[in-house]
């Protein structure tokens, strides 16, 4: 869908498919289970980063940017699927890693390479004392890129790690009209829908969609990776306020419809947990669907608890929001989560 006539180039494949957990369902007793497949979305081994940049991506062609600069983590899939774009769309590349190059580079950064963007720089973390101050440096080092590009005659565009929340408001606001209209096709309402939350973009823009085309009958639930859920909560709500501003809304969403629950993180963010590796296991087993440790391993183990709490009835429709990452399990920093299962 085209969101009140914002442009938005067409990257993935669309809509992605939406799977009944049939075995899972079954083994938890209580409401039906089905999985949203945005892991699904069909470049890069998918994942939700597609639907935010195909407004990002669309803004940068509307500049007549030339190459396009961004930023993340060694295990990040946005700096995965950013290249994966980019290069269908023929725009260099160039990433600024917050870490070191490790020895063996595994997951998604082995994936960076593959792809063979123009320029990687590393950030080393040595020596820096906090992620925030890493953040800052990883940022001025875009900056200094953006300018040497421009002395060069490209014409750069930024993109900030998880993209600009008003792109993910959209392609998430129009994610939940996607899904509304394939439950319909079915004859079935959705309950709720859980998803993963990190930078919260992808949440915002479910809140959002959940108010535009359910009339806030859709509950969205935040499963937290990394913040604390009050923190989470403030973010949610100014990137809201924007994007009421942005599509001229004239209701507002209420405060009660943002939900994050912060339970689930565990020891912080890519700490794998029990009920991680459980959910993960159980997901795998009983429908050979591969979830990922980071984001949506901790969004099903949240799902799974919820409903063992008993928080929805067998008249439910309860759905997971796969927004991929699985190539995370296949990191160095991971296999160690998993390595019981080997004997
Ligand atoms: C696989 C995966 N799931 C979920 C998220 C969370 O999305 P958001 O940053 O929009 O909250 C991310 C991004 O960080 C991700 O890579």
């Amino acid at each position: 869908m085209q969101l009140g006539g914002i442009p938005r180039l067409r990257l993935g494949e669309f809509p992605t498919p939406l799977q009944e957990l049939k075995n899972l369902g079954r083994e938890l007793g209580g409401p039906r289970i089905f999985v949203k497949r945005d892991d699904q979305t069909g470049l890069g081994l998918g994942g939700n980063k597609l639907r935010k940049l195909e407004y990002a991506l669309a803004e940068a062609a509307a500049q007549g940017a030339t190459a396009v600069i961004t930023v993340g983590g060694p295990q990040s899939n946005h700096l995965r699927l950013t290249t994966a774009a980019c290069n269908k769309l023929g725009l260099k590349t160039v990433l600024v890693i917050r870490g070191k190059l490790p020895e063996k580079p595994s997951g998604n950064l082995l994936i960076d390479h593959i792809w063979g963007p123009s320029e990687i720089h590393y950030v080393g973390a040595d020596g820096f004392p906090s992620k925030g101050e890493l953040d800052r440096v990883a940022d001025e080092k875009a900056d200094e890129i953006a300018e040497r590009l421009r002395s060069e005659g490209e014409v750069p565009y930024f993109i900030p790690n998880g993209c600009r929340a008003i792109h993910g408001a959209m392609g998430y606001a129009g994610c939940v009209l996607e899904l509304v209209g394939q439950f319909r096709d079915r004859q079935l309402s959705p309950t709720a829908v859980f998803t993963a939350v990190g930078t919260s973009s992808t949440y915002t823009g479910l809140v959002l969609g959940a108010h535009l085309f359910t009339q806030d009958q859709l509950s969205i639930v935040g499963i937290s990776v990394a913040n604390a859920s009050d923190i989470v909560s403030e973010r949610v709500v100014r990137q809201l306020n924007q994007a009421a501003e942005v599509f001229k809304l004239k209701t507002k969403v209420s405060r009660e419809a943002i939900v994050v629950l912060d339970q689930y993180v565990g020891d912080g963010y890519g700490i794998p947990t029990t009920a991680m590796k459980e959910a993960v296991l159980m997901t795998a087993r009983a429908e050979g669907v591969l979830l990922d440790p980071v984001y949506t391993g901790k969004a099903m183990a949240g799902l799974i608890d919820r409903v063992r709490a008993g928080d929805y009835t067998n008249d439910d429709v309860v759905v997971l929001l796969h927004t991929g990452g699985t190539p995370a399990l296949f990191a160095d920093s991971q296999i160690d989560a998993f390595i019981d299962e080997i004997q």
